[in-house]
């Protein structure tokens, strides 16, 4: 007799692969997985569910590093039909959100409201929960009327403007101005001179970032180190995932440009339990509780940007998805089975899976192209990703030429990530590795880890 092994919840017979096992038939699980994004954050989701039990790993539309863990399909994020007719031909069970763009433009309530998607889980919050990070003002209100600990605000547009000036001349510099909506990572500017604050706002309401600038939230700035806290929620019970730092400017010691992401430790030496209980108490606690109070049914991440200023927590930013490039560290650093973790997510029984993290330290560089955060060329080829030993290399901005040949399509190019016993292990290991990786006009920053290795 066979015996089935069925994902609870599952009830598709033709969604399971057969295998011999002991001399016995054995129904093994198959979970068809659609992991949504294109850079380094989605392919180390997808490397990571492609180690799950019965995972079937697609990627719309993926990179040349997808291509190795799944199959890269062709849709475009915006496409809720194609995506839902790819969903129902190929029975995913599991459809995972890497942006925040599709989910602030509604894809969970697309799925929730269509009957025939109705048996298809999808991790990310819907169009309300997805305001956490798509409008800063709403995300300050929350915080606001559920106690989380954040920068004092004002929130501006064209009719109080002069509010806004004088809100400016209260606080010290510098001066924080935020665009309100998504604005491609760009929005927010940290000024030090007044006038040119006032100025600066006065050019946000204008439209300097479209419509996401028609209202601006000033902030009072925070001292303090920043981190990338993780957390999974299905609405009720959560898991901390591993916390990583983030290195945003593109030069060493932190100078020069803000970047996407150039580079990230896992665990911080700073996040002590001490530090991460007060997280838990201060700011996951309220804020969970707040978006239930909303009525928000929220199953999927949570990315606190926290600001620790001497042992205590403030939020920065929340946002809906996972970082970029921290998702490069933070997932090699998951034990188990992720696709479990998350089907569970879906089902809203989080609180009965058994979730551990190593405790091995992981360093992850970001390699980039040549002018990049500014213009860069792409479609330049790479050498050097088949030589690596002992590291993963999650591709960010990578595809395939016609000759199938592995070249540069985007800003952050290669994410390098090594695990070691501490922070120089780590980085002693990911640079060799990364020094074998080689295309014209190359970047990437050498001191990754070495602030915090002093606190370790
Ligand atoms: P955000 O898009 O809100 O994460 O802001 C981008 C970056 O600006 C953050 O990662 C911080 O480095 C910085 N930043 C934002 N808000 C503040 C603040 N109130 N005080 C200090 N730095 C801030
Ligand atoms: N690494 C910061 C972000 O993903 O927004």
């Amino acid at each position: 007799m066979a015996k089935i092994i069925m994902y609870p919840g599952e009830a598709k017979k033709d969604a399971v692969d057969w295998k011999e096992v002991q001399g016995q038939h054995i129904t093994a699980v198959r979970r068809n997985i659609l992991v949504l994004g294109s850079g380094g954050r989605e392919h180390a989701l997808a490397w990571k569910l492609a180690q799950s039990e019965g995972a079937h790993v697609f990627i719309a539309p993926g990179n040349a590093g997808t291509a190795q863990v799944g199959v890269n399909v062709n849709i475009k994020l915006s496409d809720f039909e194609a995506i839902k007719d790819f969903c129902l031909k190929q029975e995913i069970n599991l459809v995972v959100v890497g942006p925040e763009q599709p989910l602030v433009d509604g894809i969970v309530d697309f799925f929730k409201g269509d009957a025939d998607l109705k048996a298809v889980k999808i991790i990310g919050p819907d169009k309300r929960g997805a305001e956490l990070e798509g409008s800063k003002a709403f995300a300050k209100d929350f915080m606001e009327k559920y106690g989380v600990p954040t920068a004092k605000c004002f929130k501006v547009n064209k009719d109080n403007i002069h509010e806004g000036f004088k809100f400016l001349e209260s606080v010290k510099a510098p001066y924080v101005l935020k665009a309100d909506g998504l604005a491609a990572g760009k929005g927010v500017l940290i000024l030090n001179d007044l006038q040119e604050a006032k100025d600066e706002l006065g050019k946000m309401l204008d439209g300097k970032f479209g419509a996401a600038s028609a209202t601006v939230v000033i902030e009072e700035f925070l001292k303090g180190i920043e981190v990338s806290m993780f957390i999974l929620t299905d609405g009720e019970h959560y898991v901390l995932l591993p916390e990583a730092k983030d290195y945003k400017r593109i030069g060493d010691g932190d100078q020069g440009l803000n970047t996407g992401g150039m580079g990230a430790v896992s665990p911080v030496p700073f996040c002590t339990p001490e530090f991460l209980n007060r997280v838990e108490e201060r700011i996951v606690k309220p804020t969970l509780k707040g978006l239930k109070a909303e009525g928000i049914d929220y199953k999927g991440f949570i990315f606190l940007g926290l600001m620790n200023d001497g042992g205590n927590p403030y939020v920065i930013e929340y946002n809906v998805r996972m970082g970029d490039p921290e998702t490069e560290a933070v997932m090699t650093r998951i034990e188990g089975d992720f696709a479990d973790l998350l089907m569970a997510c879906a089902d809203g029984r989080l609180d009965e899976v058994h979730y551990a993290k190593c405790d091995k330290t992981a360093v992850t560089v970001m390699m980039v192209s040549g002018g990049y955060p500014e213009a860069y060329k792409k479609g330049v080829k790479m050498s050097g990703l088949d030589n690596l030993k002992e590291v993963v290399a999650f591709h960010a901005g990578t595809a395939f030429d016609a000759d199938m040949n592995v070249v540069t399509a985007g800003g952050r190019v290669i994410a390098v990530t090594a695990h070691g016993d501490s922070i120089e292990e780590a980085r002693g290991i990911a640079y060799c590795e990364v020094e074998k990786i080689h295309f014209e006009g190359v970047n990437y920053r050498h001191d990754i880890g070495l602030d915090l290795m002093r606190m370790q």
